[in-house]
């Protein structure tokens, strides 16, 4: 599960081109789209949110026209990218980004109602404790919203195969979020991506209904 030193380079590297690259369009495009959907559907009146590996920044560059008056803060481990998200932002904008790794972040507990993870998970050094450090951040009816490769059906044995343990299997990653006292809520398909990147929904349990 070892990872980010390596990974965090390369980031830094592709910063100033990641926005031109055309995983954007097959991936990233979809999956913050539906991500966003899910926020405004289920949790419309969120005051504080948390883009945790924000990249760039252009998801909660998206989320501002959306969650008016919020706060909105972005963290990326990589330096470059967020240079590059902090020169993207409009004049006026109120969107904060700092350089920060999901393992450690910078913030009292229990701010915010919403925390985005968009394709980073499989990154993170330490997994477990950067759940741990989302659910200390989150307020007790907050959810975190995470898309990531899910390797279910066949994709679980190609995943065994070539060893890519970075990439969780629900049955993985149900006992880490366990441990932080957290559990899986629902989970919204992306169009055009398919079953391997779902928009986890992630909670206490406090939940209404089931988003799908
Ligand atoms: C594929 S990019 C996704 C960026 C953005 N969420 C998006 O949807 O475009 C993965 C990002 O995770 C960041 N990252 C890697 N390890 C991290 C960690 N431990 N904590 C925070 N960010 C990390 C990388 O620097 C990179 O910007």
């Amino acid at each position: 599960m070892r990872a980010s030193g390596h990974d965090v380079d390369r980031f830094n590297r592709w910063a100033a081109t990641y926005d031109r690259h055309y995983l954007q369009r097959l991936i990233l495009e979809p999956v913050q789209k539906t991500l966003l959907e899910v926020a405004v559907s289920e949790k419309r009146d969120a005051r504080a949110i948390l883009d945790v590996g924000c990249g760039t920044g252009r998801l909660l560059r998206s989320a501002e026209g959306l969650f008016a008056g919020a706060r909105l803060e972005g963290v990326d481990a990589a330096p470059e990218m967020v240079k590059e998200a902090q020169a993207m932002l409009s004049a006026g904008s109120g969107i904060t980004f700092r350089v920060a790794r999901a393992e450690r972040l910078p913030f009292p507990d229990a701010q915010f109602d919403l925390v985005f993870s968009t394709m980073t998970f499989h990154h993170w050094a330490d997994q477990r404790a950067g759940i741990a450090e989302i659910a200390r951040v989150l307020r007790f009816e907050g959810w975190w919203l995470l898309a990531d490769f899910m390797a279910s059906g066949v994709m679980r044995y190609v995943r065994r195969l070539f060893r890519l343990r970075r990439f969780p299997e629900r049955r993985g990653l149900d006992p880490m979020l366990a441990a932080a006292g957290l559990r899986v809520l629902g989970q919204r398909r992306v169009p055009g991506v398919g079953s391997q990147v779902p928009v986890l929904v992630i909670g206490r349990g406090a939940m209404k209904g089931v988003v799908r």
